[in-house]
């Protein structure tokens, strides 16, 4: 006889959760997915009126969040501000959403746009899983999702954007080897790997008609993905319903990387 309850298989109930870059796009989604969910919510930004946004929209519905300033790139910034969560709620979730990209041929690219990208989609998640780790681990408990991408697992081809394919690559096997690590702590860490979505963050790429015909016609499902079709996916790699689940970068792609 299966015990499965959804009800609490899929809660996060009491649970500390913070999520980086949560002013605005998936971050945004995901902190409010997971304060629906049970989760008293830090919203992590380095933009702090988009977090206090983000905040604002959660307790209207009337659930737990607070906003922080923190920049996952600034090692005195992740640690004290992590400190003070642990303090207050404890860390129990930590979404490593925070990203950036720079999309520009390799040949023209600078070292310190490569060094920019490389700071906060690599270092930054380095940087805020080391300073969860360090409250998670006496607690024997614990969940890391990081945002990673298809870009991390395909060499896309449609521009250039070379620093970023390499930061997400790199997070999906951080990922595994953070996994590893830390089973033993009771710390489970995956990562997913969407689509385009539509955010900000590919405002640039969308708002050109054929590239963005381009890029429906290569995804088997034929579009781009909504926030939401994301934040189902982290919800539940935080959630008691992957207690089994470590290591693993889940993609949600519409199909393209199954071609
Ligand atoms: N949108 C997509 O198509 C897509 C696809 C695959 C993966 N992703 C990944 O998902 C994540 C979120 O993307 P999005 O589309 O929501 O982006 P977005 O640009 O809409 O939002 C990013 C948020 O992160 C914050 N941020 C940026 N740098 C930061 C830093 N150093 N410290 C703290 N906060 C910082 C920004 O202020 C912003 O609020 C990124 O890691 C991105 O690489 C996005």
């Amino acid at each position: 006889m299966s015990g499965f309850d959804p009800k609490t298989a899929f809660s996060l109930n009491g649970k500390g959760a913070l999520v980086t870059g949560g002013g605005k796009g998936i971050g945004r989604g995901v902190a409010l997915g997971m304060a629906r969910s049970g989760a008293q919510v830090h919203v992590l930004d380095r933009d702090l009126a988009a977090a206090e946004e983000t905040v604002a929209m959660i307790l209207a519905e009337g659930f737990r969040g607070k906003a922080h300033r923190m920049d996952v790139a600034d090692e005195a910034s992740v640690d004290s501000t992590m400190a003070e969560i642990a303090a207050e709620s404890g860390i129990d979730i930590l979404v490593n959403n925070a990203g950036l990209a720079i999309r520009k041929p390799t040949i023209e690219l600078s070292v310190n746009d490569w060094d920019a990208v490389l700071k906060v989609n690599l270092t930054g998640v380095f940087l805020c899983a080391r300073a969860a780790a360090r409250h998670m681990i006496p607690r024997g408990t614990g969940a890391i999702v990081n945002l990673a991408s298809i870009m991390g697992l395909s060499g896309g081809g449609l521009y250039p954007n070379i620093s970023y394919q390499s930061t997400k690559g790199a997070v999906v096997n951080l990922t595994r080897a953070l996994a590893v690590e830390w089973a033993s702590h009771g710390i489970r860490v995956n990562a997913v790997a969407p689509t385009w979505v539509r955010t900000d963050f590919i405002k640039a790429l969308t708002d050109n008609p054929d590239l963005l015909a381009k890029i429906n016609s290569m995804t088997p499902l034929g579009r781009i993905a909504e926030i939401d079709e994301i934040v189902g996916g982290i919800v539940y790699l935080a959630s008691p319903a992957a207690s089994m689940v470590t290591g693993h970068t889940l993609a949600i792609d519409g199909g393209f990387l199954a071609q």
